[in-house]
């Protein structure tokens, strides 16, 4: 019997067993009732296109550390997005050294000489030897509101260095400004506030030398004082809070293809992006552009304790991705192994993890999570190893290796396995054989398609088998941002529901999309420096994220078994007690269903529903960006009730059942 007829039967058997055993609360109703998932919608962050750095991180400073670099882009250098000026006639010398760097894991710094300052009474500005940094395509800058600047200097000559920072717009209109004086031959931090008195989305650090002298300038920052929840280091309010606004039971990051990265050098290692951010190690990104790595492990666990969602890190299988080296989207023949003598090295590092996140503070990396300002456990409870591999036997062997080990000496934290990137095909039946047979609890699907691959497949997880591997259907999307796009989607995400007994968690992909920055095209939310879009695809994700429940109700919602357009789903969030239907109209005209809300024994009349409805090729641009936004209104529940839907729409309704 192939694998198809087999899971069909048993999925089958499975329903019928469900359907007999476990009624809702009333006899008067048919509808029955199944457990599903309690993180079934979750999110999603990879840095790419430009998400972490120049978007969720709320550093405004390009290049900071002075880290760019050839192999990254073959234009880039160390004083890329840096412009030496001598304003007033002056005079110096910029190099980037090496020699004596803040710490050997951020080599690259500045060196600057100072050797005259411009005193000519006819020139009216501030005379000097500096360097300008215009951020990731200018920095916006508010009226009122506080910037903390930050520097490592090191004076290098026997006289202090009198410093002027400032915000300027490209006018040289001075926004802000504050003095600093180097008072230390080693590498000491240097800090001080910007109150700006003027707005601008155009604005450009400037540090001036105004005396003679020598200094060494590295890791120069600049964060708005307001990031989200008022971290240190932290993230852009607006994007964080739309994100938190999806109420996402978990979040998985930090990709993606960047976790496994271009080659072995380029994997993404955890433990080089704690600490402090001078000494984290800057890479390339997979993207084609660079990672500060100053939203590394801490700040991704604190952003998911911040918001209430599980974090889920992924990890390297120890394998580079299979399209390394320019093999991209070719068929894999680009992925390297780790060498096995470096297996038990590799696997102390994940097991360290997950002691950094667990483990007591007597611990040796519980101490560092203390360290870093945070004692308490952060709770992990999932961890995804590897990314859409090429199913191979060298990424067998070593996840089997990662596997044994974290299952034997953390029963506690559940492994999340990978299928490939497809749907169907060799490395998703590889996957799931492998799975399969080694029990793996929950594995990892992925894959992009078209709005009418959605529909036809609403119906997928129906006949997984349920006594095998959970999903987590890591990623997907439909191919687009238009209304039509989110509605499949929409209807998809019912199918998952619908068997969120055996789908234990779902995320769209990919999250952000910075304007002019972007690899790929289909995304959640696209941004600017002040603007952010929020496509129809994010509201559908929203709409059901905010609204999840624990309990699935069959034979609630009733439609025309012929429309293949139309698509509902009941739950309920056994917290609350609240009810939730989802209606979902993929079709060109209303569609009625009829809802039977007699198994509960309770319903409160005075509810609430939330549509979401547009013309299928509508979007919202960051232009245009409330061209489609779900609307909330009062709903008045009965027990019985049609509802017509709108064409393109999803429909939310919320009812409490107590008090
Ligand atoms: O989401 C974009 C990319 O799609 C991810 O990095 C990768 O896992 C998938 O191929």
């Amino acid at each position: 019997m192939n694998r198809a007829l087999k899971a069909s039967l048993i999925a089958a058997l499975c329903m019928v067993a469900m359907i007999y055993s476990v009624h809702a609360q009333k006899k008067e109703s048919s509808a029955v009732s199944k457990k599903i998932s309690p993180d079934l919608f979750g999110l999603f962050f990879e840095d790419i296109n430009y998400s972490a750095d120049g978007g969720l991180y709320a550093e405004l400073v390009q290049n900071r550390s002075f880290e760019y670099n050839p192999a990254e882009r073959r234009e880039w250098h160390p004083l890329s997005y840096w412009e030496y000026i001598t304003p007033g006639f002056s005079y110096g010398k910029i190099s980037v050294e090496t020699t004596k760097p803040v710490h050997p894991n951020n080599p690259h710094y500045i060196n600057l000489n100072i050797e005259f300052v411009g005193n000519y009474p006819e020139f009216k500005g501030v005379a000097g030897v500096g360097i300008k940094n215009s951020g990731f395509d200018f920095m916006p800058v508010r009226v009122g509101e506080k910037y903390n600047f930050s520097m490592y200097a090191q004076q290098r000559s026997e006289e202090p260095v009198s410093l002027i920072i400032s915000l300027q717009t490209p006018k040289g209109v001075v926004l802000a400004e504050e003095k600093l004086s180097t008072n230390s031959t080693d590498w000491k931090k240097y800090a001080t506030g910007l109150t700006a008195t003027a707005s601008s989305d155009s604005a450009s650090l400037v540090i001036l030398a105004v005396t003679k002298g020598k200094l060494a300038m590295d890791v120069i920052s600049l964060f708005p004082e307001k990031t989200f929840k008022n971290r240190a280091n932290g993230l852009r309010t607006d994007l964080a809070q739309a994100l938190a606004d999806m109420k996402p039971r978990f979040i998985r990051f930090p990709g993606g293809c960047l976790v496994h990265g271009d080659g072995l050098g380029n994997m993404y290692r955890w433990k080089n992006t704690i600490g402090p951010i001078e000494q984290r190690v800057e890479q390339r990104n997979i993207w084609g552009y660079h990672q500060t790595v100053g939203l590394g492990y801490y700040e991704y666990f604190q952003f998911c304790e911040d918001i209430g969602a599980k974090p889920l890190p992924v990890l390297p299988a120890a394998v580079s991705c299979q399209n390394s080296g320019g093999t991209w989207r070719i068929g894999g023949t680009g992925q390297r192994a780790l060498p096995l003598d470096e297996m038990d090295e590799y696997i102390q590092e994940i097991l360290d993890l997950i002691e950094w996140a667990n483990g007591p503070v007597t611990s040796v990396w519980g101490a560092k999570r203390a360290a870093a300002g945070h004692p308490a456990p952060f709770n992990l409870q999932y961890v995804g190893i590897g990314n859409e591999d090429k199913i191979t036997p060298e990424f067998e062997e070593r996840f089997q290796m990662i596997y044994n080990v974290v299952k034997a000496k953390h029963p506690e934290i559940t492994v999340i396995g990978t299928s490939g990137p497809f749907p169907d095909g060799e490395d998703f039946e590889k996957g799931w054989k492998y799975a399969d047979h080694h029990h793996i609890p929950v594995v990892d699907e992925h894959y992009y398609k078209e709005p009418d691959w959605m529909m036809k497949n609403l119906h997928r997880y129906d006949t997984y088998d349920r006594s095998k591997s959970k999903v987590y259907l890591g990623e997907y999307a439909s191919w687009g941002n238009k209304m039509k796009n989110a509605i499949s989607e929409a209807a998809y995400m019912i199918g998952l529901e619908r068997n969120g007994d055996v789908v234990s968690m779902a995320s769209y992909a990919p999250l952000f999309a910075k304007k002019d920055h972007t690899q790929w095209k289909t995304d959640m939310i696209f941004f600017d420096n002040t603007n952010l879009c929020l496509t129809p695809n994010y509201y559908v994700q929203r709409m059901f994220s905010a609204n999840q429940g624990d309990v699935y109700f069959d034979k609630v919602i009733f439609k025309d078994a012929s429309d293949s357009t139309l698509a509902a789903s009941c739950v309920q969030d056994s917290k609350t007690g609240d009810v939730i239907l989802k209606l979902v109209n993929a079709g060109s005209k209303a569609g009625i269903m009829k809802v039977d809300l007699s198994g509960f024994q309770k319903i409160i009349s005075t509810a609430e529903q939330e549509i979401l409805t547009g013309v299928a090729d509508a979007e919202n641009t960051l232009e245009h960006p409330q061209r489609i936004v779900p609307v909330k209104s009062a709903f008045k529940a009965i027990k019985n009730f049609q509802y017509e839907t709108k064409p393109m729409s999803l429909t939310v309704i919320r009812i409490k059942t107590k008090s």
